[in-house]
């Protein structure tokens, strides 16, 4: 195996840059968060709107933001807009003009590997971008700690991505998160967790593989590395 890729190297991959990965998901319906994830960003934002008198969304690795802009679209003709806010994130900026026209909307520039979070979310979504990351833990455990009291945390995760001491470790990982309560879905690949959580996997990362070839997804994905520290 060619040497491990730091994570300056790894964000101008071919695999991570690629642009025919399918970065256009939707908000609901056909190709969409609805689909992946089983429920409407925007209904979820109205119910905790309407609990809280305020709402937040973290969406990491959000590719064009098609999700979050058709989102504050409903939440503006729905005129709650003003007690929402929407923060996207992603290494390519691929996001849409329109997007600039909604004030409870915000889209950055950025690798979430380095990203801090300067507020706590009601949700936070890693919609396919956990595959392309190097430190996928170090990830997930930001994502977490952002959560509000009640907040939700969702993304996929392939734990054969992930490799410790050079293999997958998925009894590890699954007992890891159950330990910090988040629950894994290993038939839906599915990562989650309600409330904040701090997740300490003792691990240290080592460096990322972009020859991992095709995941679950079909599409080329980054390996992760990880070891003990002795
Ligand atoms: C398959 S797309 C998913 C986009 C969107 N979440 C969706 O479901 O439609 C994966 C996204 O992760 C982004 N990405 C990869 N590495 C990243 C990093 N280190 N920081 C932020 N975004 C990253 C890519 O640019 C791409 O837009």
């Amino acid at each position: 195996m060619k040497p491990l890729l730091e994570e300056k190297e790894l964000i101008w991959s071919a695999v991570v840059a690629n642009v025919a990965m399918n970065r256009e998901r939707n908000a609901s319906g056909i190709n969409s968060y609805e689909k992946e994830f089983r429920f409407i960003p925007a209904d979820y934002l109205e119910k905790q709107m309407q609990t809280n008198g305020q709402a937040s969304w973290l969406d990491l690795c959000c590719g064009s933001a098609r999700a979050l802009t058709q989102t504050a679209q409903v939440l503006t003709q729905k005129n709650i807009q003003q007690h929402i806010t929407l923060k996207g994130i992603d290494l390519l900026d691929t996001f849409p003009a329109a997007a600039d026209s909604f004030s409870c909307l915000d889209l950055e520039v950025a690798s979430v590997t380095d990203w801090k979070p300067r507020q706590s979310y009601d949700l936070v979504t890693c919609s396919h971008g956990l595959h392309y990351l190097g430190d996928k833990l170090k990830v997930i455990a930001m994502a977490v700690a952002a959560l509000n009291t009640k907040g939700y945390f969702v993304a996929h995760l392939d734990l054969k991505n992930v490799y410790i001491n050079g293999a997958p470790q998925d009894v590890f990982l699954k007992k890891i998160f159950t330990q910090h309560h988040l629950h894994y879905n290993a038939r839906t690949r599915i990562i989650s967790c309600t409330g904040p959580q701090s997740l300490i996997t003792g691990l240290q990362y080592l460096g990322a593989d972009d020859q991992a070839g095709p995941n679950y997804t079909g599409q080329g994905a980054v390996n992760s590395y990880y070891t003990f520290p002795s």
